[in-house]
């Protein structure tokens, strides 16, 4: 977190930013408004498939079921600045993490984390859901809820 007494910044990062992560910003959202904690929040993908496009269909008929809003979410792809402007940057998975660690200077590789590594879970990555079916959505959301409620104990206990 950076040292100034703002509210900490989170930005959610996947391959496309069509699935995983704007399911994250979604649900982490909800849940960090609902405890009253104030953050940043933001996601974005590796790369650029899916540039202004709303998030999949299926991530967001999986989400609305369970309340989240997907409303005003379009896809874009993580830029330089946002390793100086994000104090948690959260991959999905660790082909996502190396990317990251790739293009970003290592002055900010302390911020980049697997978003799972906040989650009791016996899973260390988010699983790509794109080509399979509604499970693997399921699946993507309750592992974000999970990490969601860890990464939310550890922003309530710094602020
Ligand atoms: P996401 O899923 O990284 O969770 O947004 C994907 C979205 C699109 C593609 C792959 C994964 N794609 O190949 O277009």
């Amino acid at each position: 977190m950076s040292q100034s007494q703002s509210a900490p910044t989170v930005l959610f990062v996947c391959l496309g930013n069509i699935c995983r992560s704007p399911t994250a910003e979604a649900v982490f959202r909800h849940k960090a408004r609902a405890s009253g904690i104030n953050v940043t929040i933001d996601s974005a993908g590796t790369h650029g498939y899916h540039i202004g496009n709303p998030p999949d269909k299926r991530s967001q008929q999986a989400g609305v079921a369970k309340g989240y809003d997907f409303a005003g979410l379009a896809c874009r792809k993580v830029a330089v600045d946002d390793f100086e402007k994000y104090d948690y940057i959260l991959a999905m998975d660790n082909r996502n993490l190396e990317h990251l660690k790739k293009i970003s200077d290592e002055k900010y590789h302390h911020k980049i984390h697997l978003f799972l590594s906040f989650a009791k879970s016996d899973y260390s990555e988010v699983p790509d859901p794109y080509y399979g079916g509604r499970r693997g959505f399921e699946l993507v959301l309750d592992l974000i809820e999970q990490a969601s409620e860890g990464l939310i104990n550890r922003l309530r206990a710094q602020q």
